[in-house]
């Protein structure tokens, strides 16, 4: 996975970039480093700072021009703030990257000599200041090609004057890599997921998703295909009615990731709606907005990009992750309101609307993931509904499960990586809502609470695990932009598996 820059690390003493970002702390407290910069200026960065009455709050920041003397051309001063968690560290490396990326320098420094407004650990510090700038400095710039030959040479819409290099200047540079290696994995997952969301919908079907994670196979996963012959074989109706109206075939992607000590441990299953576009099929969506259903197979990204995640950080953990990859198209083979289909579970489902199309999908998938797995646990991320927006924005994902433990981990995960989620009833009132007169249920369930009658439908093909279902719409794509994410596919999912694997599956493993 080519990541957006390259992130290296230095010791306090080797030279600076021409482009240099310093770090100052709460009452302009200076690194032996920067204290030595200011004395060669005559002191200018500090008179600097306090003419522009410079408080050193989080991101705050002013640049100094003109102290060759120094040995930089131009020096960013960046307030740290005050003490700081892990996620405002790497919020702040992100600010950081944001504000040497507008200045058309293909390399920079940050001196980061000073630790004590962020709490302990040095190499932590410089690790998460690292994650921070690579997450942010990811631009999906591949089909910009006159934008970059208008700025010189180009190549993938990448210019010389955009940032690709980024030396960290620290104390013990070779603990930091150390630190950083683990994070350096899971920054390859975000932008894997990233970009498969980005990518346009005539480049990215169900073959060509499948294909790229085929690709996978050397990060260590072990990866299988399935095709429609075989999805039919094990009547997984549910899943191709919905494919059936597309030219493009179905997809059913499984990666395995043995990194447990015993393998035979009962995996955790991870399941991604891949929807690669859905124009609603025959209950067909009104056009404006609808180019954004290119992203609506944003949980698969996020299943995948964790997986590679895992993979790259030699987890100790046996994980699976599953998508199902669909094109959701009206056609005169397209499946019609009114249709039943017999799911794998042996359930009939009453087609009413075929834009209820990702619990079809799913249905089949988490069905099989425990028939074949007998996981711990599944968790399934989908772009499920615009209901879960009306309720919750887009800062939270909605979240859904039948185990308390498994959702206080989430939630826990939630806060550590700020991927937050919020938890949603269910229960048997909801579920009434699915009954259907024909069949054994219907795929909507009428206006109100649209999103928890999703979960509640996905709900009746769990049995006896522990399951959570997470509703990304609002979260996946063209979401809120932060100091770590810029983009309109955000990768949002990877951080949040990752750490809930971490947190709480790789020790005590059953
Ligand atoms: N993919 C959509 C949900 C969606 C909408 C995701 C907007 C991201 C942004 C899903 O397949 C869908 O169409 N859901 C319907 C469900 C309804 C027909 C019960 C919806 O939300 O309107
Ligand atoms: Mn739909
Ligand atoms: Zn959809």
């Amino acid at each position: 996975m080519p990541l957006p820059i390259d992130v290296r690390f230095a010791p306090l003493t080797a030279p600076l970039q021409k482009l240099t970002a310093v770090l100052v702390g709460p009452d302009l407290q200076l690194g032996p480093v920067v204290r030595d910069i200011d004395k060669k200026t005559g002191g200018a960065l500090l008179r600097a700072a306090r003419s522009a009455e410079f408080t050193a709050k989080a991101k705050s920041s002013f640049e100094l021009l003109g102290h060759e003397a120094a040995g930089v051309e131009r020096l960013l001063v960046v307030g740290t703030g005050g003490r700081a968690s892990d996620l405002d560290r790497a919020g702040l490396g992100g600010a950081i990257a944001g504000l040497l990326m507008s200045r058309n320098a293909s390399s920079a420094s940050l001196v980061v000599d000073l630790t004590e407004p962020f709490g302990n650990g040095a190499e932590t510090v410089v690790a998460d200041l690292a994650y921070g700038a690579l997450l942010r400095a990811y631009r999906f710039t591949r089909y910009q090609t006159r934008k970059a030959e208008a700025n010189g040479e180009a190549e993938n819409g990448r210019t010389s004057r955009d940032l690709k290099e980024l030396v960290i200047h620290c104390a013990r540079p070779a603990e930091a890599e150390a630190e950083f290696a683990g994070r350096r994995a899971v920054a390859e997952g975000v932008v894997l997921a990233r970009d498969l969301v980005n990518e346009p919908p005539n480049v990215l079907g169900p073959v060509e998703f499948a294909d790229r994670i085929a690709s996978l196979a050397d990060h260590g996963l072990e990866v299988e295909i399935l095709e429609p012959e075989q999805m039919a074989a094990l009547s997984m109706n549910a899943l191709l009615g919905v494919a059936q109206g597309s030219a493009r075939p179905a997809r059913l992607a499984i990666l395995q990731w043995h990194g447990s000590r015993s393998k035979r441990a009962k995996p955790v299953c991870f399941v991604g709606k891949g929807v690669t576009f859905d124009t609603g099929g025959i209950s067909i969506k009104p056009s404006p907005g609808m180019e954004d259903m290119k992203g609506d197979m944003g949980g698969a990204a996020a299943v995948v990009g964790a997986m590679v995640a895992l993979a790259g950080r030699k987890a100790p953990v046996n994980a699976v992750g599953l998508v199902g990859l669909v094109e959701n198209m009206p056609s005169g083979s397209a499946q019609r309101p009114g249709d039943i289909v017999t799911s794998m579970s042996g359930q009939t489902i009453e087609v009413l609307n075929t834009d209820a199309e990702g619990r079809l999908v799913l249905a089949d998938v988490v069905w099989y993931a425990q028939e074949r797995f007998k996981p711990r646990m599944i968790v399934d991320l989908a772009t499920l509904t615009g209901a879960i927006m009306v309720a919750l924005g887009k800062e939270h994902a909605g979240l859904f499960c039948n185990d308390d433990k498994l959702a206080a981990e989430l939630i826990a995960a939630g806060e550590a990586t700020g991927e937050k989620v919020w938890r949603m009833p269910m229960g048997a009132a909801y579920d009434k809502l699915i009954d259907s007169k024909t069949a054994d249920m219907k795929n909507i369930g009428g206006r109100f609470g649209g999103a928890i009658i999703g979960a509640q439908f996905i709900g009746r093909f769990v049995k006896g695990v522990p399951w959570a279902h997470i509703d990304i719409a609002g979260t996946a794509m063209d979401s809120n932009r932060n100091d770590i994410n810029q983009s309109w596919g955000s990768g949002w999912g990877v951080r949040l598996l990752d750490r809930l694997v971490r947190d709480s599956y790789e020790k005590a493993e059953k």
